[in-house]
């Protein structure tokens, strides 16, 4: 328990709330490593919002905590998995329910996610991770509400498998919902109330690289693999919210499926080649009015600059890289582009989409 009594002491200096933090240990929690001891935050405060606790997260995680989750989630449907690379390097994940998550503090099961409450004008942002959701959340929440922000609120305020619901409950309508999850784990109501929904998709080798990335980044996946080990796994749907096939698939079948659900689709690419025209499609899709003056002060305000510089705790859980299209060509071999462009004809041979690597 020395680590234990280390945090506590430290994490005092930091937490308002710490009265209402509690840490234990855990037995049993990794899956195939039963006899290890880990250190984990049972997070029991309903006073800390998804952000705050993203923020607290990353500092016991640098003091050497395992992971932050509810107790009485624990062991329920939720547990740790360590994936593998191909190069045996781990990858550590919650599992639920059949669902690979990021090792964030999660405040709901998935199976609990179907039940969050979703207003009539809520929009959903729904997304495969890297795909540039940070900047379209920016982007549409600005063109929603009409008003530039300087603020550090970032998609994890609504993000509606990780943020406690009291972090967007009291939200004006309309709001801003934000998931990667597939449509059959969202809130049943989604689909019974027709909500909007807003896509974004990117190339799947930018996708890659940056999620190859990300995960060496986000504090609680300890990935420290090579990426010559990481591409087939990851297309594999080993590692976080699965495989970006499976993901894109899954959401053109919602589309033809559903045709009187509203859903406007969105590409990374598009939106770096001419931001302005994305935006007014975003406006005609909201329904709302917004001048092209208006429209040049949001495209100010969402540069990965300007973004760098107010998301605080999105740049420091290293959601800003390169912001780019095309670098996967520096780090893509010759025979991973192969492989993979046998892949994608393969399985997306039926996909009407159109990805542009380059532009
Ligand atoms: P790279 O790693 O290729 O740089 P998500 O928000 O879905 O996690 O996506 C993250 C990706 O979007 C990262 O890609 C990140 O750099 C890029 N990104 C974030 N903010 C951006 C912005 N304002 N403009 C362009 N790209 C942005």
């Amino acid at each position: 328990m020395a680590t234990t009594t280390a945090i506590t002491a430290r994490h005092k200096q930091s937490c308002r709330a710490r009265e209402h933090w509690n840490l234990e240990t855990y037995p049993q929690a990794i899956d195939g490593n039963s006899s290890a001891h880990h250190h984990f935050v049972n997070l029991t405060s309903d006073l800390i919002s998804g952000e705050e606790k993203v923020g607290v997260f990353e500092s016991l995680l640098a003091l050497g905590v395992d992971l932050l989750i509810g107790n009485d989630l624990m062991g329920a449907t939720a547990h740790l998995v360590e994936v593998p690379d191909d190069g045996g390097d781990t990858c550590t994940l919650i599992k639920d329910n059949g669902v690979n998550l990021p090792n964030l503090p999660i405040t709901r099961t998935i199976d609990d996610v179907r039940s969050v409450k979703i207003r009539d004008d809520d929009i959903m942002l729904c997304t495969y991770p890297r795909s540039g959701t940070h900047w379209v959340y920016e982007i549409t929440r600005e063109l929603l509400t009409g008003e530039i922000t300087n603020d550090d609120v970032t998609m994890t305020q609504t993000y509606i498998e990780y943020a406690a619901e009291e972090s967007y409950a009291d939200l004006q309508s309309p709001r801003l919902l934000c998931s990667h999850l597939l449509m059959k784990h969202l809130p049943e109501d989604v689909l019974k109330k027709r909500i909007k929904v807003i896509t974004v998709l990117r190339n799947p080798k930018d996708v890659a690289v940056s999620f190859y990335n990300f995960s060496k980044t986000i504090p609680g996946a300890k990935y420290g693999g090579k990426w010559e080990n990481y591409l087939q796994p990851l297309f594999q749907g080993k590692f976080m919210y699965g495989s970006w096939i499976d993901h894109i698939i899954d959401w053109e079948q919602v589309k033809k499926t559903n045709p009187d659900l509203p859903v406007l689709t969105l590409f990374y690419e598009d939106i770096k080649q001419d931001q302005m025209r994305e935006m007014r499609r975003i406006c005609e899709f909201l329904g709302v009015g917004r001048t092209d003056d208006f429209l040049s002060r949001v495209y100010d305000n969402t540069t990965m600059k300007a973004m760098g510089s107010t998301k605080n705790k999105a740049r420091k859980l290293g959601v800003f890289r390169k912001g780019g299209v095309g670098d996967w060509k520096n780090w893509f071999t010759v025979a991973q582009n192969e492989w993979f462009d046998q892949l994608y004809w393969e399985k997306m041979a039926d996909c009407p989409l159109q990805f542009k690597y380059t532009l």
